[in-house]
């Protein structure tokens, strides 16, 4: 089974249960302060799990970029990416537990679609917990469907439970399928779910019936929807009979790029003859192909040293790394994005568009980091002298902690040079500084990196309409070169980034707070009408440049003031908006602005 036939396949059978395809949005959230980058297929749809009118209907299908951070030290192993494809289809108040189970047995099990044997199928049920009750019949219906015994397994909230992690949104139980890879059971309890390698999850049907609100209750949701997950890589090493991800048909072309940059000079490198050597050609194929993704996307952010810009630089410095171990001492990652726009700019076509964008940055950032290495090794020669003083022969941890605090010098690189010059590291010590230093800087992104979902209390729905009032209110005083670039709204501000090539002076500053003060005065009504994206091009709507979007559309009009192609929530009059003050104007990148303000 090839990636590309399998995603087709996942679309073509919702399409024929009468699922619309809907676009795959951007890896970046849009006014989402809880996440960095789009975590799950049904991320971007959560307006509509919460009961907003999805313009395409009741029954959608799509694939979706994503990116999850938390493992991304694990990945070098067989099968961790930080970037995956999921396929999903979801169901806004039409089938729920019975509709989606058949239909996903039947694409799973019918030799028309999938055709895997009914006997390599096991099921996971949630059991229930906290007051919320078992799911019995979900289990009912695998059973209808020939599930017995200890195909069957029932699993707590811990492995059945999807939803938000920490703050609000849908949630629910959720039932997971599971392939048998005809493994020994590690025991008598092993069962689909049991994590001794028996049993591989391929898809995950979630059946979101409850609105977690941000006292921890879980209210019932007006509408029950479903919401599934199929993750593309991992299915297609199952479906293939491959023990790696990384042997799937998508990466061989990237590794055998990595194996030619390797073999350069020296004996040819071949991927499967040296463990280490493998394990940096899986970590460099997963970051270029996840930078390749995050520079490409319509929303692209750049190395920085915060959010999505500082993980994006995390890739690409770590892949530059493990590139070294191999022996590639420069351009590697712009020849890996040529590989990766070329094999994926079918179904992402963003890719190609971006490709300037994309290499540009990768040369850039390898460019830079090479020069922050070399810095480093300077620096440690400035070291040397005195560190050969010591009659132990040991550098302190606290020394190594600052080469890489201070110059981004990684630890490997001190040991190693400590290694040629006859002494060692105290890696304990280095290990207590980093720890510290983690903790600090983890108080602030536990919950980004936790992939929670966004906040749609009264008060960011009120900032969100201020950002369409803001909009206009900029492009009628600084002119119509004016594009949205991001936005970024908590319950205590918001923030937005919109291309334009100077700082504004004060008076304009002044006039477009003014502007939108005076929008908020009028009181404008904010009516929502769906439309074809033609025609509210036509009328006018501005669209975010570069995104994707449905053919049918929402469009949000306040008053006689502004039209924007948007999901929504917004308020139902700009009067209750209260005082709109501009506190911050400031650069966000090279071109672009950010401000900053607030509702009070
Ligand atoms: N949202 C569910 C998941 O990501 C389907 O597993």
């Amino acid at each position: 089974m090839k990636t590309h036939e399998l995603r087709q396949k996942y679309i073509d059978f919702f399409i024929s249960k009468g699922h619309v395809r809907i676009q795959g949005k951007s890896l970046i959230p849009d006014n989402d302060p809880t996440v960095l980058f789009t975590t799950a297929g049904m991320h971007p749809l959560v307006n509509y799990l919460l009961g907003e009118e999805h313009p395409a209907g009741k029954r959608l299908v799509d694939f979706q970029k994503c990116i999850r951070t938390g493992d991304i030290d694990a990945v070098g192993d067989f099968s961790h990416l930080t970037f995956f494809e999921m396929l999903g289809n979801w169901s806004l108040g039409d089938y729920f537990k019975e509709g989606a189970i058949k239909m996903s047995y039947e694409f799973l099990t019918s030799p028309q679609w999938l055709g895997i044997p009914h006997e390599k199928l096991g099921v996971t049920v949630f059991a229930g917990e906290d007051g919320i009750p078992k799911d019995d019949e979900s289990a009912d219906i695998w059973r209808s469907l020939g599930f017995t015994g200890d195909r069957i397994s029932f699993r707590p909230r811990e492995d059945n439970w999807w939803g938000p992690a920490g703050v609000t949104g849908p949630c629910g139980p959720d039932s997971e399928m599971f392939i048998d890879m005809g493994k020994e059971a590690c025991g008598p309890d092993c069962s689909p779910g049991c994590s001794c390698g028996k049993w591989l999850e391929i898809w995950n049907d979630v059946f979101m019936q409850y609105n977690k609100d941000k006292d921890g209750n879980y209210l019932p949701l007006k509408r029950k929807c479903v919401d599934t997950g199929m993750g593309l890589e991992r299915t297609v090493t199952i479906l293939s009979g491959k023990k790696s991800v990384y042997e799937t048909d998508i990466f061989v072309p990237i590794i055998a790029a990595i194996e030619r940059a390797a073999g350069k000079e020296g004996s040819p490198y071949v991927y499967g003859t040296d463990s280490e050597k493998d394990r940096s050609t899986r970590i460099i194929a997963d970051h270029s192909r996840a930078a390749t993704f995050i520079l490409g996307d319509p929303k692209a952010v750049t190395p920085s040293n915060v959010g999505a810009g500082y993980v994006l630089r995390r890739l690409i410095r770590r892949a530059v790394r493990h590139g070294r171990k191999l022996g590639i001492e420069e351009g590697l990652l712009a020849p890996l994005a040529d590989v990766i726009i070329k094999e994926f700019s079918g179904p992402y076509p963003e890719l190609e568009q971006n490709r300037g964008l994309v290499i540009s940055e990768l040369e850039n950032e390898e460019l830079k980091f090479r020069e922050t290495l070399q810095k480093g090794e300077k620096e440690f020669e400035k070291l040397l002298p005195n560190l050969l003083k010591d009659p132990k022969k040991v550098m302190s941890g606290r020394l190594a902690f600052k080469l890489y605090d201070t110059y981004g010098f990684p630890i490997e690189l001190s040991e190693e040079l400590a290694l040629e010059n006859g002494l060692t590291v105290d890696k304990e010590e280095f290990d207590a500084a980093f720890v510290r230093h983690q903790e600090k800087s983890r108080a602030g992104s536990d919950q980004i990196f936790k992939g929670g979902l966004a906040d749609h209390s009264e008060i960011t729905t009120k900032y969100h309409t201020a950002t369409h009032l803001l909009q206009k209110a900029l492009s009628m005083v600084l002119g119509p070169h004016i594009a949205q670039k991001g936005s970024n709204i908590t319950a205590e501000r918001m923030r937005f980034d919109f291309s334009h090539p100077a700082p504004m002076t004060k008076e304009e500053i002044s006039s477009v707070q003014a502007i939108v003060n005076e929008q908020i005065k009028r009181d404008l009504p904010v009516i929502m009408e769906i439309m074809e994206l033609e025609d509210a091009k036509s009328q006018g709507a501005t669209a975010l440049f570069g995104e994707k979007y449905e053919k049918r559309v929402k469009v949000y009009t306040i008053g006689d003031f502004s039209k924007e192609v948007c999901g929504g929530p917004h308020v139902e009059h700009t009067g209750t908006l209260g005082q709109f003050t501009i506190q911050k104007e400031q650069s966000s990148s090279s071109g672009v602005r950010r401000i900053r303000a607030v509702l009070g």
